[in-house]
């Protein structure tokens, strides 16, 4: 293939740069080894562009961000810049981000690998051979919702402290229409089964939710097998019997929520990926940004202790949705399994039968092994 693959790196905060250190040495190794040719550019967001520019995402880098095929982010965030205002707090960034490119579907898969079932708080029965996605809704909902702020409530004489924070859920039906076919067309190419989760019994806006999933489904996917639940149920059967989803597809909170215990499941929140896609652009690809799901750890960073393999399965997910490198994904995701397989382990993967300890580095490096080996 000729085509040549935009990519802007932002790195951001605590373990970001080391992790995604590892996915450049990736890049490389598939430039080299298949021909592909990638054009990176690197940034700064979160608490390292604050510190450089005194916003956590500046105009330049958000301008850059909607120009690229597709944005790979580390994490952001420190206890450094949590005495900062909210509105340029590192998070604020990467809600930046989300919005103004439009990605409103998260897509989260916890998979579970075989060598790493018995790491998971849960038996390994309950988990072995567990491969789950969860679609989350990332660009409204309460996150982005008006009226939002923390005001004072000073004619409210029996509200002791005088002040009420508040922020609204708000959903349009062609904001739940969307992410709902979103969820339909990934389940068709899974196991064609979509559980949709929200408040129904409580919240209006979960309601809607409801009703929009359904119309989706019974006009354009009656063939996709499709059930409601209401989220505090989904987080309970995803611990009591994970393996009865398939795709879950869910709002922006309640997916933020839901897929951090997805990710507990597999072993490591170390090991999960995910991918924001938007609208198709010009050029027939999806607006995309990939990170993993884990945050910036900043009492590991700096140590060589972070595990990069949230980091590059991002990265063979921008390779299978961004540009329709498939088979170099598959590739990839198999190197990853191959040295696990292998009992090479970052601490966080260092169980009572221990293994081969590796610093982040070196855990790149025999990946980029282990794909040397299959080729
Ligand atoms: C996530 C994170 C973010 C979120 C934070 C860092 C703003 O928890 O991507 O899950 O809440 O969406
Ligand atoms: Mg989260």
């Amino acid at each position: 293939m000729s085509d040549q693959y935009s990519l802007l790196i932002l790195p951001g905060d605590g373990i970001g740069p080391e992790v995604m250190a590892e996915v450049v040495k990736v890049i490389g190794w598939f430039e080299t080894h298949r021909g592909m040719k990638f054009d990176v550019s690197h940034d700064l967001v979160g608490g390292a562009a604050y510190d450089a520019h005194g916003a956590p995402l500046s105009d330049a880098t958000m301008a850059r961000a909607q120009s690229v095929d597709a944005v790979m982010l580390g994490a952001v965030g420190g206890p450094k810049y949590d005495v900062l205002d909210f509105s340029v707090k590192p998070e604020r960034g990467l809600l930046r981000l989300r919005k103004e490119m439009d990605l409103f579907a998260n897509l989260r898969p916890a998979q579970c690998f075989d060598a790493l079932a018995d790491f998971s708080s849960l038996k390994r029965e309950v988990v072995a051979g567990l491969d789950i996605l969860i679609v989350r809704e990332l660009t409204s909902g309460v996150y982005f919702g008006e009226p939002r702020g923390i005001h004072s409530d000073d004619n409210n004489p029996e509200n002791e402290g005088g002040r009420v924070g508040i922020n609204t859920q708000r959903y349009t039906s062609g904001e739940i229409r969307r992410v709902a076919r979103s969820a339909f067309e990934l389940a068709r190419r899974r196991t064609n089964k979509v559980c949709s989760m929200e408040k129904a019994n409580v919240m209006e806006s979960g309601i809607l939710w409801r009703e929009e999933v359904q119309w989706v489904h019974d006009n354009e996917y009656p063939d996709v097998e499709l059930t409601h639940m209401y989220a505090d149920n989904g987080a309970m059967q995803l611990v009591r019997r994970p393996q009865q989803f398939d795709v879950i597809v869910t709002d922006n909170l309640f997916g933020d929520i839901l897929s951090d215990a997805a990710a507990m499941l597999t072993g490591s929140l170390g090991m999960l990926p995910s991918a924001s896609l938007g609208a198709k652009m010009a050029n027939g690809r999806p607006k995309a940004m990939y990170e993993p799901v884990h945050g910036s750890a900043p009492d590991i960073a700096g140590q060589g202790k972070a595990n990069p393999i949230a980091c590059i399965l991002s990265f063979a997910m921008a390779l299978r949705y961004s540009f329709d490198e498939g088979d170099a994904a598959a590739e990839l995701e198999r190197a990853v399994e191959h040295v696990l397989a292998d009992g090479i382990r970052t601490a966080d993967l260092m169980g009572p039968e221990g293994g081969t300890p590796v610093t982040t580095a070196q855990m790149g490096d025999y990946i980029i092994k282990a794909l040397s080996q299959e080729s």
